[in-house]
C-alpha cells in the first residue's frame, strides 16, 4: 500500500476533508484509489515469523488481530474524533463491552449516567455487578455535585452519553471529565448521538469515545460496527485484551461499508440537524403533541450546555409524545406514510419507535416520559417539508 505522493497529511485538514480522505490508501497491487475489500482471514507471514507477537494488532496477520479494512477504518476514526488511535469492533455494544471488560476488575467502582442506551443500562444494573462483582452508582450526569459525591477511592471509570438515549439529556463533558480525573478515574463517553463535526469529546477531556458505527457514521442502515477512540496506550490495551482475546471483531466488508458511508458524514449531519430543528419546532407548536425533547429547543433543560458544547449543531434525535394513551401513540405511528416504524437511528431514512412507559430505566426519565411514554424519532435525510407534512397528516388522521 502506498500513500499518493502529493497527499496532504489529513490531520492538518478540516473535518470535511478528513471525511473524504482519512484512512484511505491507494492499493499498491491494483492502483485502485480506494482501499479495496480484502476478504481474507489470514495474511502472508515473513520468512521468519518466530519473532511475531501473535497478539500483535498493527500489521495484517489474522483478521481477529487486524486486517486491511479494519486498519483503514481505525485510522479514519482516530482522525475524525481527534484521538491517537481507534479500535473497530463488530457493533456498538461490542465496543461498550470492550471498554468495560478491559478497564474494570472485580471490586472496581463505576459512576454511570442514570440515562443510557438499554444495553449499557443492563450491563451496569445486572450483568457486570452479578457476574463480575463490579460496583455501580447511577447518577444524574447533569447534577455535577451528585457526580462529584458519587466517586469513591475505588472509582475506576465514569461513563456517560453526550446526548442520552432516549431522553436527549445533555451532559457537560468538560465538567464531568474534571470530576473523573480528580478522582483518578477514566472518562468514557458514548458519542453515538453527536458524532464528529457536531462534537469531539476528546477535545473536552474525555479519555475514551465509544461509537455505534451502525448509526450516523455509517449512515445508510446496512452495516453494523462499533469503535473506541482515545489515547494510544488505552486503545492498545483494548485491542490486546478485548479484541484479540474476546474476539468481537468487525468484518472486512462492514468496515469497508462504514468507511464508504462515513465520507458523507459532515454533509449528512448538516441536513439531519437542519431538518430536526425545523421538525422539533413544528411538533412543539402543535397542541396535540404533549412534549418534545430536543436539545436545539430553548425549552430543553440543557439547551444552554448543548449550545456551548455542540459546535456543529444539536443532532438529529428527539423524543416526543402525542396526547393520549399507548394505543394513541401506536395509531399515530401507524398513520405515518414516509417515516418508518423501526429501531436503530442515524440512517438516511427517518425512523420512529414507540418505546412506551414501562421498564426499570424509566425511573430516571423526566415525568412526561412516564406519563405518556415516548416516540424516539431519528430524523432522516428526506425533505424536511415532506417529513413535516407526514407528521401533520398523521396527527390529523389520529385526532380526527
Ligand atoms: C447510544 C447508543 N450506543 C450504543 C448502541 C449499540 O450499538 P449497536 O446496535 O451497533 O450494537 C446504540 C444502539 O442503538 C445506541 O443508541
Amino acid at each position: 500500500m502506498s500513500q499518493r505522493p502529493d497527499k496532504h497529511d489529513p490531520s492538518t485538514l478540516h473535518t470535511m476533508t478528513q471525511a473524504v480522505h482519512a484512512g484511505n490508501e491507494v492499493d499498491a497491487g491494483s492502483g485502485a484509489l480506494r482501499t479495496p475489500i480484502v476478504m481474507a482471514n489470514s495474511f502472508a507471514l515473513p520468512g521468519d515469523p518466530s519473532e511475531i507477537s501473535w497478539s500483535g494488532t498493527d500489521i495484517p496477520l489474522y483478521t481477529r488481530n487486524s486486517g486491511v479494512n479494519q486498519l483503514a477504518l481505525q485510522r479514519k476514526l482516530a482522525l475524525l474524533e481527534g484521538g491517537e488511535d481507534a479500535v473497530a469492533l463488530a457493533s456498538g455494544v461490542a465496543a461498550l463491552h470492550a471498554v468495560f471488560f478491559t478497564f474494570l476488575s472485580t471490586g472496581d467502582h463505576v459512576v454511570v449516567a442514570d440515562v443510557t442506551y438499554e444495553a449499557t443500562w443492563r450491563l451496569f444494573t445486572e450483568l457486570l455487578p452479578d457476574k463480575y462483582g463490579i460496583q455501580v452508582t447511577m447518577v444524574d450526569a447533569t447534577d455535577l455535585d451528585a457526580m462529584a459525591a458519587a466517586v469513591r477511592p475505588t472509582t475506576r471509570l465514569v461513563h456517560i452519553e453526550s446526548i442520552a438515549n432516549p431522553t436527549t439529556k445533555v451532559t457537560d463533558v468538560a465538567a464531568v471529565a474534571a470530576i473523573a480525573h480528580e478522582a483518578g478515574a477514566l472518562l468514557s463517553i458514548d458519542n453515538t448521538f453527536s458524532p464528529p463535526f457536531l462534537f469531539r469529546p476528546i477535545d473536552h477531556g474525555a479519555d475514551l469515545v465509544v461509537h455505534s458505527l451502525t448509526k450516523y457514521i455509517n449512515g445508510h442502515g446496512d452495516a453494523m460496527g462499533g469503535a473506541v477512540i482515545g489515547r494510544a496506550d488505552l486503545v492498545r490495551q483494548i485491542k490486546n485484551d478485548a479484541m484479540v482475546d474476546v474476539g468481537g471483531v468487525i468484518s472486512p466488508f462492514n468496515a469497508w461499508l462504514i468507511m464508504r458511508g462515513s465520507v458523507t458524514l459532515p454533509l449528512r449531519l448538516r441536513q439531519h440537524v437542519e431538518s430536526a430543528q425545523a421538525i422539533a419546532e413544528f411538533l412543539e407548536g402543535d397542541p396535540r403533541v404533549v412534549f418534545v425533547a430536543y436539545p436545539g429547543l430553548p425549552s430543553h433543560p440543557q439547551h444552554e450546555v448543548a449550545a456551548r458544547q455542540f459546535s456543529g449543531g444539536f443532532g438529529g434525535m428527539m423524543a416526543f409524545a402525542v396526547d393520549g394513551d399507548p394505543e394513541t401513540q401506536n395509531r399515530f405511528v401507524a398513520n405515518l406514510r414516509v417515516i418508518t416504524s423501526a429501531v436503530s437511528l442515524g440512517h438516511d431514512e427517518s425512523l420512529i419507535v414507540h418505546v412506551g412507559t414501562g421498564g426499570g430505566r424509566v425511573a430516571a426519565y423526566p415525568p412526561e416520559f412516564s406519563t405518556w411514554g415516548h416516540l424516539r424519532f431519528s430524523v432522516g435525510l428526506e425533505d424536511a417539508g415532506d417529513l413535516i407534512d407526514d407528521l401533520s397528516a398523521a396527527l390529523d388522521a389520529t385526532f380526527g
